[in-house]
Protein backbone atom coordinates (compact mmCIF):
# COMPACT_ATOMS: atom_id res chain seq x y z
CA UNK A 1 0.00 0.00 0.00
CA UNK A 2 1.15 3.63 -0.95
CA UNK A 3 2.91 5.08 2.08
CA UNK A 4 3.46 9.12 2.82
CA UNK A 5 6.82 10.43 3.46
CA UNK A 6 7.92 13.68 4.79
CA UNK A 7 12.01 14.41 4.69
CA UNK A 8 12.56 17.49 6.67
CA UNK A 9 15.62 18.72 5.36
CA UNK A 10 18.03 18.36 2.35
CA UNK A 11 18.46 14.41 2.09
CA UNK A 12 21.26 13.40 -1.13
CA UNK A 13 19.32 11.59 -4.17
CA UNK A 14 20.68 8.07 -2.95
CA UNK A 15 19.35 7.75 -0.41
CA UNK A 16 15.53 9.43 -1.50
CA UNK A 17 16.11 7.30 -4.63
CA UNK A 18 15.49 3.89 -2.33
CA UNK A 19 12.08 5.14 -1.63
CA UNK A 20 9.48 2.89 -3.51
CA UNK A 21 8.23 4.97 -6.22
CA UNK A 22 4.57 4.50 -5.50
CA UNK A 23 4.88 6.37 -2.15
CA UNK A 24 4.51 10.24 -1.73
CA UNK A 25 7.36 11.64 -0.64
CA UNK A 26 7.18 15.37 0.31
CA UNK A 27 10.66 16.61 0.55
CA UNK A 28 11.95 19.81 2.42
CA UNK A 29 15.54 20.17 0.22
CA UNK A 30 16.50 23.10 3.12
CA UNK A 31 19.42 23.31 5.18
CA UNK A 32 17.69 25.33 7.68
CA UNK A 33 15.29 23.94 10.86
CA UNK A 34 11.51 24.08 10.44
CA UNK A 35 9.56 26.16 12.95
CA UNK A 36 7.55 23.21 15.11
CA UNK A 37 4.56 24.97 13.66
CA UNK A 38 5.80 24.36 9.62
CA UNK A 39 6.66 21.13 10.59
CA UNK A 40 3.84 19.77 12.50
CA UNK A 41 1.67 21.07 8.91
CA UNK A 42 4.26 19.20 6.82
CA UNK A 43 3.41 16.34 8.74
CA UNK A 44 -0.18 16.04 8.55
CA UNK A 45 -0.42 12.72 6.44
CA UNK A 46 2.40 11.25 7.21
CA UNK A 47 3.44 8.13 7.84
CA UNK A 48 7.15 8.49 8.25
CA UNK A 49 9.61 11.43 8.96
CA UNK A 50 12.95 11.56 8.06
CA UNK A 51 15.15 14.11 9.86
CA UNK A 52 18.19 15.48 10.72
CA UNK A 53 19.32 16.47 14.33
CA UNK A 54 18.15 19.97 13.68
CA UNK A 55 14.84 18.87 14.23
CA UNK A 56 12.80 18.61 17.74
CA UNK A 57 10.55 15.90 17.56
CA UNK A 58 8.85 16.37 21.39
CA UNK A 59 5.46 14.93 22.51
CA UNK A 60 3.77 18.04 21.20
CA UNK A 61 4.71 17.15 17.78
CA UNK A 62 4.53 13.89 18.41
CA UNK A 63 0.96 14.33 19.63
CA UNK A 64 -0.21 16.91 16.94
CA UNK A 65 0.74 13.70 14.21
CA UNK A 66 -1.18 10.81 15.03
CA UNK A 67 -0.56 9.26 12.25
CA UNK A 68 3.39 9.03 12.31
CA UNK A 69 4.69 5.31 12.79
CA UNK A 70 8.51 6.29 12.37
CA UNK A 71 10.80 8.89 13.08
CA UNK A 72 14.34 8.36 11.26
CA UNK A 73 16.82 10.72 12.64
CA UNK A 74 19.67 10.95 9.58
CA UNK A 75 22.46 10.58 13.31
CA UNK A 76 23.77 8.41 15.99
CA UNK A 77 22.75 10.90 18.30
CA UNK A 78 18.85 11.49 19.39
CA UNK A 79 18.42 13.62 21.74
CA UNK A 80 16.58 15.68 19.57
CA UNK A 81 13.74 13.09 19.90
CA UNK A 82 11.53 12.68 22.85
CA UNK A 83 12.10 8.22 22.48
CA UNK A 84 10.15 7.80 25.63
CA UNK A 85 7.24 9.96 24.23
CA UNK A 86 7.28 7.95 21.01
CA UNK A 87 7.40 4.70 22.61
CA UNK A 88 4.07 5.63 24.18
CA UNK A 89 2.56 6.72 21.33
CA UNK A 90 3.70 3.38 19.33
CA UNK A 91 6.36 5.35 17.13
CA UNK A 92 9.54 3.92 16.06
CA UNK A 93 12.40 5.88 16.33
CA UNK A 94 15.98 4.91 14.77
CA UNK A 95 19.38 6.29 14.50
CA UNK A 96 22.43 5.36 12.32
CA UNK A 97 24.67 4.22 14.10
CA UNK A 98 28.12 2.12 12.65
CA UNK A 99 28.00 3.32 9.56
CA UNK A 100 29.65 6.84 11.12
CA UNK A 101 31.78 5.31 13.79
CA UNK A 102 35.24 5.41 11.65
CA UNK A 103 34.44 8.60 10.12
CA UNK A 104 33.47 10.20 13.77
CA UNK A 105 36.86 8.90 15.11
CA UNK A 106 38.70 9.83 12.38
CA UNK A 107 37.38 13.40 13.01
CA UNK A 108 38.13 12.88 16.91
CA UNK A 109 41.99 12.54 16.37
CA UNK A 110 41.82 15.66 13.76
CA UNK A 111 40.97 17.53 16.67
CA UNK A 112 43.35 16.19 19.09
CA UNK A 113 46.50 16.36 16.76
CA UNK A 114 44.84 20.15 15.74
CA UNK A 115 45.23 21.40 18.97
CA UNK A 116 47.92 19.69 20.08
CA UNK A 117 50.54 20.86 17.28
CA UNK A 118 48.29 24.18 16.92
CA UNK A 119 47.32 23.98 13.23
CA UNK A 120 44.70 26.52 12.72
CA UNK A 121 47.80 28.88 14.73
CA UNK A 122 50.38 27.86 12.44
CA UNK A 123 47.95 27.88 9.25
CA UNK A 124 46.42 31.56 9.44
CA UNK A 125 50.60 32.43 10.50
CA UNK A 126 51.68 30.92 7.16
CA UNK A 127 49.15 33.33 5.14
CA UNK A 128 49.81 36.21 7.14
CA UNK A 129 52.70 37.60 5.48
CA UNK A 130 54.89 37.39 8.68
CA UNK A 131 56.69 34.49 7.79
CA UNK A 132 59.69 36.04 7.49
CA UNK A 133 62.18 33.18 8.68
CA UNK A 134 62.97 29.75 10.17
CA UNK A 135 61.71 30.42 13.72
CA UNK A 136 63.25 28.02 16.60
CA UNK A 137 60.96 28.67 18.77
CA UNK A 138 57.42 29.05 16.64
CA UNK A 139 54.52 27.64 17.32
CA UNK A 140 55.59 24.88 19.82
CA UNK A 141 52.60 22.29 21.00
CA UNK A 142 52.45 19.16 22.96
CA UNK A 143 53.72 15.66 22.16
CA UNK A 144 50.69 13.32 21.02
CA UNK A 145 53.35 10.29 20.81
CA UNK A 146 53.38 7.92 24.03
CA UNK A 147 50.89 10.03 25.95
CA UNK A 148 47.75 9.01 28.02
CA UNK A 149 44.57 9.20 26.51
CA UNK A 150 41.43 9.64 28.62
CA UNK A 151 37.89 8.02 26.88
CA UNK A 152 35.00 9.34 28.38
CA UNK A 153 32.23 7.35 26.83
CA UNK A 154 33.50 3.70 25.47
CA UNK A 155 31.04 2.83 23.44
CA UNK A 156 31.42 2.38 19.35
CA UNK A 157 32.94 5.47 18.39
CA UNK A 158 34.86 5.46 22.13
CA UNK A 159 35.97 2.04 21.29
CA UNK A 160 37.31 2.92 17.43
CA UNK A 161 39.18 6.14 19.22
CA UNK A 162 40.73 4.46 21.42
CA UNK A 163 42.01 1.65 18.95
CA UNK A 164 43.35 4.92 16.53
CA UNK A 165 45.95 5.75 19.86
CA UNK A 166 47.87 2.19 19.39
CA UNK A 167 49.75 3.46 16.70
CA UNK A 168 50.52 6.47 18.98
CA UNK A 169 51.89 3.83 21.82
CA UNK A 170 49.36 5.68 24.49
CA UNK A 171 48.43 4.39 27.40
CA UNK A 172 44.72 4.53 27.53
CA UNK A 173 42.27 5.44 30.27
CA UNK A 174 38.66 5.00 29.60
CA UNK A 175 35.60 5.59 31.83
CA UNK A 176 32.22 4.81 31.12
CA UNK A 177 28.65 4.02 32.66
CA UNK A 178 29.57 0.38 32.48
CA UNK A 179 32.33 -1.33 32.15
CA UNK A 180 33.69 -2.96 28.95
CA UNK A 181 33.92 -7.26 28.25
CA UNK A 182 37.39 -7.87 29.14
CA UNK A 183 38.33 -9.54 25.44
CA UNK A 184 37.89 -5.54 24.41
CA UNK A 185 39.51 -3.93 27.26
CA UNK A 186 42.77 -6.65 25.72
CA UNK A 187 42.18 -6.01 22.43
CA UNK A 188 42.47 -2.04 22.76
CA UNK A 189 44.82 -2.46 25.48
CA UNK A 190 42.52 0.19 27.65
CA UNK A 191 42.14 0.23 31.15
CA UNK A 192 38.87 1.17 33.04
CA UNK A 193 39.50 3.88 35.68
CA UNK A 194 37.48 5.92 37.50
CA UNK A 195 36.59 9.40 35.82
CA UNK A 196 38.73 11.31 38.66
CA UNK A 197 41.84 9.44 37.88
CA UNK A 198 40.92 9.44 33.69
CA UNK A 199 41.01 12.87 33.92
CA UNK A 200 43.88 13.56 36.60
CA UNK A 201 45.69 11.09 34.73
CA UNK A 202 44.72 11.99 30.82
CA UNK A 203 46.97 13.96 28.49
CA UNK A 204 43.98 14.34 26.41
CA UNK A 205 40.84 13.60 27.31
CA UNK A 206 38.22 13.03 24.52
CA UNK A 207 34.19 12.49 25.25
CA UNK A 208 31.89 9.77 23.09
CA UNK A 209 28.81 9.52 25.60
CA UNK A 210 25.35 10.08 24.85
CA UNK A 211 23.57 13.63 25.61
CA UNK A 212 21.48 12.60 28.56
CA UNK A 213 20.49 13.97 31.97
CA UNK A 214 23.15 12.00 33.47
CA UNK A 215 25.68 13.12 31.09
CA UNK A 216 24.97 16.71 30.85
CA UNK A 217 27.84 19.25 32.05
CA UNK A 218 29.71 15.85 32.93
CA UNK A 219 32.81 17.83 32.03
CA UNK A 220 31.90 20.89 34.51
CA UNK A 221 33.98 23.38 36.59
CA UNK A 222 35.40 20.65 39.13
CA UNK A 223 36.09 18.45 35.94
CA UNK A 224 38.12 20.73 34.34
CA UNK A 225 40.29 21.72 37.64
CA UNK A 226 40.90 18.05 38.21
CA UNK A 227 42.65 18.14 34.42
CA UNK A 228 46.36 18.43 33.74
CA UNK A 229 47.07 21.98 33.32
CA UNK A 230 48.52 20.94 30.11
CA UNK A 231 45.65 18.60 29.32
CA UNK A 232 43.48 19.24 25.95
CA UNK A 233 39.75 18.28 25.82
CA UNK A 234 38.28 17.13 22.82
CA UNK A 235 34.22 17.09 22.46
CA UNK A 236 32.81 15.90 19.02
CA UNK A 237 29.88 14.40 20.55
CA UNK A 238 27.20 16.78 22.02
CA UNK A 239 28.12 20.33 22.80
CA UNK A 240 26.00 20.44 26.62
CA UNK A 241 28.04 17.16 27.92
CA UNK A 242 30.74 20.02 28.47
CA UNK A 243 29.86 23.17 30.47
CA UNK A 244 30.99 25.77 28.01
CA UNK A 245 31.07 28.45 30.37
CA UNK A 246 33.47 26.49 32.55
CA UNK A 247 35.48 25.52 29.71
CA UNK A 248 36.12 29.13 28.23
CA UNK A 249 37.35 30.12 31.84
CA UNK A 250 39.53 26.96 31.82
CA UNK A 251 41.57 27.89 28.67
CA UNK A 252 41.41 31.48 29.40
CA UNK A 253 43.38 31.14 32.58
CA UNK A 254 44.88 27.87 32.30
CA UNK A 255 43.92 24.84 34.06
CA UNK A 256 44.14 23.17 30.96
CA UNK A 257 46.32 23.59 27.96
CA UNK A 258 43.38 23.34 24.81
CA UNK A 259 40.43 21.91 23.35
CA UNK A 260 39.12 20.69 20.19
CA UNK A 261 35.50 21.58 19.83
CA UNK A 262 33.51 19.77 16.94
CA UNK A 263 29.91 20.71 19.44
CA UNK A 264 28.94 23.44 21.46
CA UNK A 265 25.78 24.23 24.36
CA UNK A 266 24.01 26.64 21.88
CA UNK A 267 24.55 25.60 18.29
CA UNK A 268 24.99 27.32 16.13
CA UNK A 269 25.75 29.83 18.94
CA UNK A 270 29.58 29.90 19.91
CA UNK A 271 30.14 30.51 23.30
CA UNK A 272 31.83 34.03 22.48
CA UNK A 273 34.36 33.41 24.73
CA UNK A 274 35.68 30.75 23.10
CA UNK A 275 35.75 32.69 19.67
CA UNK A 276 39.06 34.77 20.50
CA UNK A 277 41.13 32.18 21.64
CA UNK A 278 44.32 30.78 20.03
CA UNK A 279 44.18 27.65 22.46
CA UNK A 280 40.79 26.20 20.50
CA UNK A 281 40.38 24.68 17.66
CA UNK A 282 36.24 25.22 16.42
CA UNK A 283 34.39 23.12 14.07
CA UNK A 284 30.79 23.16 12.73
CA UNK A 285 29.75 20.03 13.95
CA UNK A 286 31.38 18.08 11.25
CA UNK A 287 32.52 14.94 12.96
CA UNK A 288 30.53 12.28 10.42
CA UNK A 289 30.93 14.74 7.37
CA UNK A 290 32.96 12.39 4.68
CA UNK A 291 31.19 12.00 1.44
CA UNK A 292 30.94 8.48 1.73
CA UNK A 293 29.73 8.49 5.28
CA UNK A 294 27.07 11.39 4.98
CA UNK A 295 25.51 9.30 2.09
CA UNK A 296 25.94 5.89 4.19
CA UNK A 297 23.57 7.53 7.22
CA UNK A 298 21.13 9.28 4.72
CA UNK A 299 20.57 5.51 3.08
CA UNK A 300 20.56 3.79 6.64
CA UNK A 301 17.81 6.17 7.67
CA UNK A 302 15.67 5.41 4.54
CA UNK A 303 15.76 2.16 4.65
CA UNK A 304 14.98 2.46 8.84
CA UNK A 305 11.44 4.48 7.64
CA UNK A 306 11.07 1.75 4.57
CA UNK A 307 11.38 -1.33 6.68
CA UNK A 308 9.11 0.01 9.35
CA UNK A 309 6.67 1.39 7.01
CA UNK A 310 6.74 -1.90 5.40
CA UNK A 311 5.50 -3.86 8.82
CA UNK A 312 9.30 -5.15 9.42
CA UNK A 313 11.44 -4.47 12.27
CA UNK A 314 13.91 -1.80 11.89
CA UNK A 315 16.85 -1.96 11.23
CA UNK A 316 18.74 0.04 13.55
CA UNK A 317 15.83 0.93 16.31
CA UNK A 318 17.13 3.62 19.44
CA UNK A 319 16.16 1.99 22.26
C1 LIG B 1 25.91 13.64 14.62
O1 LIG B 1 26.08 14.49 15.43
C2 LIG B 1 25.34 12.38 14.93
O2 LIG B 1 24.85 12.18 16.04
O3 LIG B 1 25.34 11.52 14.06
Amino acid sequence: MSKSVFISNVLPDEARRLIPREWRVEYNESDAPLSQLELIRRLQGKDGLICHIISPIDDEVLAACPGLKVVANVAVGFNNIDVAAAGRRGVVVTNTPDVLTETTADFAWTMLMAAARRVVEADHYARSGEWNSWKWDLLWGADVYGKTLGVLGFGRIGRAVARRASGFSMRILYHDAVRAEASAERELSATFAPKETLLAEADFVTVHTNLTAETRHLIDEAALRRMKKTAILVNAARGPIVDEAALVRALREGWIAGAGLDVFEEEPTIHPGLVPLKNVVLAPHIASASHGTRIEMAMLAVRNCIAVLEGKPALTPVR
